[in-house]
């Protein structure tokens, strides 16, 4: 039998734990180089691609996953749904997953039996944040925030349900999002931080990088800090090492790319465009094939 070379499930090329290489990246328990770049993916083709492409680690983003599936960002996918995703990109890839749980699903309980179900799964990090539910997708208009202290005690549910060795929960807050003062969102990253978050994510849609830098200003560093740079994405990564982010997220970059490209191959192949049927604009069937990643499936010979 010819040795296949599958992706390791439970472990990175270098045979440590997944959680254990994304605590790590984090600067948990290690110092903290550089921001870590983690790369929104939908399924496991997108997750490959960021592998190949030298990412660090990926985000299964909670936009991308209901998008794929015809679902809306507003908790239309179960947290079995979410869980099943986020096994099977884990299982494609050798990076660390990070799965985006929204607000845990529900309640502490669904909370708790999600990330307890998550961990045990192989997903390095389960990430949730402090929405009241039902929620929706932070860029898609207005919704409500959970107290600091109820959303403190789903976070201390989820700390104490899961029982994977060094698995890193991260609470996210859409604080600044809503509209709240910069010391409003500090206090909550506090209390979260006390309450069994791992790191914070601070989500921003300011069209620059300016609530994050005045975030990171008074942070005192007790728990790495992630951003979500979508509105200011052209912030170079030396501004997010500056600040001292433990890793930056490009949460839905690669959803917005393919849905274009297949918008524009879709036509042109009705329109009659040669260079659409070509493989010159687009991938060869080869480099499909390649990323089954089999190690069986010949290259195909293309007709010139
Ligand atoms: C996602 O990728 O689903 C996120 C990031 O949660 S955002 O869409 O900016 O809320
Ligand atoms: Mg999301």
């Amino acid at each position: 039998m010819p040795s296949q070379s599958h992706f390791d499930q439970n472990t990175t090329h270098s045979k440590i734990s997944k959680p254990y290489a994304l605590r790590r990246m984090l600067g948990l328990g290690s110092p903290l180089t550089a921001a870590a770049q983690l790369l929104g993916v939908h399924d496991v083709v997108s997750a490959r691609l960021a592998e190949t492409a030298g990412f660090d680690a990926v985000w299964a983003s909670s936009l991308g996953l209901s998008i794929v599936a015809g679902r809306c960002d507003r908790d239309e996918l179960s947290w079995m749904q979410l869980a099943d995703a986020a096994e099977q990109i884990n299982e494609g890839t050798s990076l660390p997953v990070v799965l985006d749980g929204n607000d845990g699903c529900g309640d502490i309980n669904s909370a708790r039996l999600f990330a307890r179900r998550v961990a045990r799964r192989g997903v390095a990090g389960l990430s949730i944040e402090d929405k009241k539910w039902p929620r929706k997708n932070s860029l898609a208009g207005n919704f409500d925030l959970l107290d600091p202290a109820t959303f403190a005690a789903k976070l201390t549910s989820c700390r104490d349900a899961t029982d994977v060795d060094d698995f890193v929960l991260v609470a996210r807050t859409d604080g600044l999002i809503v509209g709240e003062a910069v010391s409003t969102v500090l206090k909550r990253a506090e209390i979260y931080a006390s309450s069994g978050a791992d790191a914070i994510i601070v989500h921003s849609k300011y069209p620059r990088i300016d609530e994050i830098e005045g975030f990171m200003a008074d942070w005192d560093g007790r728990c790495p800090i992630i951003a979500i740079p979508t509105t200011y994405s052209d912030s170079p990564q030396s501004t997010f090492n500056k600040l001292g982010l433990a890793a930056v997220i490009w949460a839905n970059q690669m959803m917005r790319a393919s849905t274009e490209a297949m918008r524009i191959t879709a036509g042109a192949i009705l329109a009659g465009s040669m260079e659409a049927r070509n493989p010159g604009g687009i991938d060869g069937v080869e480099q499909i094939l390649a990323l089954c990643n089999c190690g069986l499936c010949s290259p195909l010979r293309m007709r010139p």
